[in-house]
């Protein structure tokens, strides 16, 4: 069992609200791209986040260290407020054209059979669990890069819609916040090298081609699609302007998350994070009731 100790933060859920009334179809001004890169999470997340409650749900009766077990229940509230909040956006995204069903019941389906298997039992079912929290260590990795891409991209400022703003930087920041719980998660119950390394690789190229395929969706369905720029030139500008990270990103972060030695918190202070939760409207607003 690996112990940590020097980021000992309280992880708690913001029961944050969003209201999408007057939200645009580009809400990233001038970027269809940008905002359909964007939309991929609202759509992908739900089901990533709900995947990964699961694991460290089932992982819970296994964890005796008191703190981490703070953090797995905290970690827990959090991804369940953050997955419905994507989630209360797809209707909206619908009635706009763009169609997300598709996309929502083949990630369903591809997650129902990558993480569930209720008739494992003993030594496999232990096994598959702690496969279950090495990739969701994994995909908490990027999580955790893009939540601090995020709080760091002055360029969305006034670019991008105030509330839609405030619901990325919120989870951003959440996913900065608590960005330790799912690695340590795994390491209390498995850490192995190995497997770190091999979800890791695997989580990578995962979310590549589900990033390029749900993209690849809606810019096929967006309605005004025949009056843009074509699609690498409108990405290129996104990426140039500071509207979107490129994705150098998912390579680049590959070698770090393999290094031996890594653990979250070497991914650099909380405090842009931390000052972002305290002055969100929406979590000021969850904190006010
Ligand atoms: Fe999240
Ligand atoms: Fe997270």
């Amino acid at each position: 069992m690996e112990t940590y100790q020097d980021e000992a933060i309280s992880i708690t859920p913001r029961d944050v609200q969003f209201d999408w009334d007057d939200l645009s179809l580009h809400y990233i001004e001038g970027q269809p791209i940008a905002t359909h890169i964007t939309n991929v999470m609202h759509i992908t997340l739900p089901e990533g986040e709900r995947a990964m409650v699961q694991a460290l749900s089932d992982a819970l009766p296994l964890v005796n260290d008191d703190r981490l077990r703070d953090e797995m229940i905290g970690f827990i509230g959090q991804e369940e407020i953050h997955s419905t909040s994507h989630e209360d956006l797809h209707d909206h995204l619908d009635r706009q054209g763009l169609d997300t069903g598709p996309i929502v019941r083949k990630l369903e389906w591809l997650v129902d059979r990558a993480f569930n298997r209720p008739n494992l039992r003993g030594r496999a079912r232990h096994a598959w669990l702690c496969e279950r929290l090495a990739l969701s260590a994994a995909l908490e990795h990027y999580t955790a890069v893009m939540g601090q891409w995020v709080l760091d991209a002055d360029a969305l400022d006034g670019a991008v819609h105030p509330v839609m703003l405030d619901l990325i930087r919120w989870h951003g920041a959440e996913e900065v916040e608590h960005r330790n719980v799912a690695f340590d998660a795994y390491m209390y119950v498995d850490g192995g090298y190995f497997r770190r390394a091999r979800t890791g690789v695997m989580a990578s190229f995962l979310l590549l081609g589900i990033f390029a395929w749900a993209t690849a969706h809606l810019y096929r369905n967006d309605p005004t699609r025949g009056e843009q720029r074509f699609w690498p030139f409108q990405l290129v500008d996104g990426i140039r302007k500071g509207l979107i990270p490129s994705g150098a990103h998912f390579f680049t972060e590959i070698p770090t998350y393999l290094r031996r030695d890594f653990h979250p918190s070497q991914m650099g202070p909380l405090d842009k994070a931390l000052r972002y939760l305290a002055q969100s409207p929406a979590a000021q607003a969850a904190a006010a009731h």
